[in-house]
C-alpha cells in the first residue's frame, strides 16, 4: 500500500494522540489545594499555626498536611503509594492518581 492521505491523516491523528500526552496533565498544585480541602481537610488541620487549627475535625492524632509535607520520610512517591492505597483510620479515598498527583504536588508547597 502506498502512503496516502489516508494514512498521512492517521500518522497526524496518532501524533495528535500521542505526542503531547506527558504535558498534558502536570500536576496542578491548586487542583490538590481543592481537593485537600474537600477530602482531607475534615481531619487533617493544613498546619499547625493560624486558623487551620480551628478547623473542625483536626486533632492530635492526625498529623497536620504541613508536618507530613515536611517529614523527609514522606517524599512524593511515599505519599503517591500512601493515598493510592487504603489506609483505616482514613477512609479509601479512591483518587485517580492525575488527583493524587495534584494532592502531592499541593503537599510539596506547604513543605516550603
Ligand atoms: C476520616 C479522616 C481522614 C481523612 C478524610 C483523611 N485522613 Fe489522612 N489520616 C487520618 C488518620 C487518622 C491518620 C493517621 C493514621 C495512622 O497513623 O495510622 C492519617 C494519616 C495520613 C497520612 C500518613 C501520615 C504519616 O506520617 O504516617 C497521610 C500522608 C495522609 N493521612 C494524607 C491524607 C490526605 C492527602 C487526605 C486527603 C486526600 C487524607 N489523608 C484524608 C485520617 C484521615
Amino acid at each position: 500500500m502506498k502512503a496516502g492521505p489516508i494514512s498521512a491523516i492517521l500518522a497526524a491523528v496518532l501524533i495528535v494522540l500521542f505526542a503531547p500526552a506527558p504535558a498534558v496533565h502536570a500536576a496542578d498544585a491548586e487542583n490538590g489545594r481543592r481537593i485537600a480541602d474537600r477530602w482531607c481537610a475534615s481531619c487533617h488541620v493544613v498546619s499547625g499555626s493560624g486558623a487551620a487549627t480551628n478547623r473542625v475535625g483536626g486533632t492530635d492524632a492526625v498529623p497536620t498536611l504541613a508536618s507530613i509535607a515536611r517529614d523527609p520520610a514522606r517524599g512524593p512517591n511515599w505519599l503517591r503509594q500512601w493515598l493510592t492505597a487504603p489506609h483505616p483510620p482514613m477512609p479509601n479515598l479512591n483518587l485517580s492518581r492525575t488527583e493524587i498527583d495534584d494532592v502531592v504536588a499541593y503537599l510539596e508547597t506547604l513543605s516550603r
